[in-house]
């Protein structure tokens, strides 16, 4: 059968010619089609025992050189596939580390916090001492001890959060902080006078409106001394007022009612939204809008802490911190709900 020969050179100028553009599973499939037990040139070399004796050493010999032939061909575009990947995979993933980097978005301080050391800046700044007391709460540290008997509406007037968990034996039932004036008796209770203290904490009511929300800040101060008088109340608060609000606006001391305070005022500002001019203002009530309430505590309460009425006197107040800073020079906030939306077109104005 001499054209097995022709046969065999067929084979392998074929394979050289797929060869070249094989990927890795053409690869496997035409080793298998030629190089295989079954394959190509083991039919070619199967024959040759029946061959003449004069061809089979020729065609044996012709078929052992393609065979090798074949496997180098094999070989060959082997290396060259792990090639082509290597470099490919070099050209996908080429990082160029002088390239400057993208720069990941920066968070910063709340308008709420940064309100708060401002403020509370103020006060350190002539003697207040920083405190914090919890916002869960027992009802003696938020209504009893404040003169506030048991049966006053007061407790229903805050609308409060109470926690469903088991009531004090003493202290009565636990609550989410109404206001910040439990501060006032949990001072008491770690120092004695002369106390200058400011507090701030978060404080829950059942409240949404556009002054209104459910969870806000309130800061607390408390002065308690020999000889402390109305005066120095009003001094304080003007000095705050005018330090964060600057020199040109107004505010009003209005007389009111609170259990622990005894004369009480609540504290207006002149609002910033409408100028003071009121009338359809959607935040204000005739152009003021109210920041916080203050008073001499009561004697009941200082008795309560411990303190001697007799000998010692104080003032106390306790305003809303995001109120105060939405009142601030510049400010146009028609809606506090807007401080806690969580929109970053909002809150980024204010970053820092
Ligand atoms: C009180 O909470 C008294 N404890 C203040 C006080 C302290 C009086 C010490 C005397 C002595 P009032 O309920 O008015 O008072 O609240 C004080 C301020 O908290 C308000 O003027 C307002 O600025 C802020 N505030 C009250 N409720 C809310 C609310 N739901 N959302 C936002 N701010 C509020």
């Amino acid at each position: 059968m001499p054209e097995l020969i022709p046969q065999l050179e067929k084979l392998l100028a074929e394979a050289q010619k797929t060869l070249a553009l094989a990927d890795e599973a053409a690869l496997s499939r035409e080793e298998t089609r030629l190089l295989g037990r079954k394959g190509e040139v083991n039919r070619i070399l199967a024959a040759v025992p029946g061959l003449p004796p004069v061809e089979r050493a020729r065609v044996g010999e012709a078929a052992n050189v393609v065979k090798t032939k074949l496997a180098a061909e094999f070989s060959r575009r082997r290396a060259a596939l792990k090639n082509e990947f290597a470099s490919e995979l070099t050209e996908r993933e080429w990082i160029d580390v002088t390239e400057p980097g993208t720069a990941s978005p920066q968070g910063s301080v709340h308008p709420t916090n940064a309100a708060i050391e401002e403020i509370v800046g103020h006060f350190e700044r002539i003697g207040f001492r920083r405190a914090r007391y919890g916002e869960a709460e027992w009802d003696h540290y938020a209504f009893g001890a404040l003169n506030m008997p048991q049966e006053h509406p007061a407790r229903d007037e805050w609308e409060t959060f109470f926690l469903e968990a088991p009531a004090h034996p003493m202290l009565g039932r636990p609550v989410l902080t109404p206001h910040t004036s439990n501060a006032q008796i949990r001072e008491f209770e770690r120092r004695k006078p002369p106390i200058r203290m400011v507090s701030v904490g978060k404080t829950y009511r059942r409240q949404s409106d556009v002054s209104h929300i459910p969870m806000f800040h309130q800061f607390e101060g408390l002065m308690v001394d020999e000889g402390i008088a109305l005066t120095h109340l009003r001094g304080v608060l003007e000095y705050f007022f005018r330090n964060y609000f600057g020199p040109a606006r107004t505010y009003r001391f209005r007389p009111f009612h609170f259990m622990f305070t005894e004369p009480s005022f609540e504290i207006d500002i002149s609002c910033g939204l409408c100028k003071g001019a009121g009338g359809i203002c959607r935040l204000c009530k005739a152009g003021w809008l109210e920041l916080g309430g203050a008073g001499m505590v009561h004697p009941n309460v200082l008795r309560a802490g411990g303190v001697d009425p007799l000998r010692y006197s104080g003032f106390a107040f306790g305003w809303g911190v995001e109120r105060t800073w939405m009142m601030r020079a510049g400010m146009q906030i028609p809606d506090i709900r807007m401080i806690y939306g969580n929109d970053l077109r909002f809150l980024s104005q204010f970053s820092v």
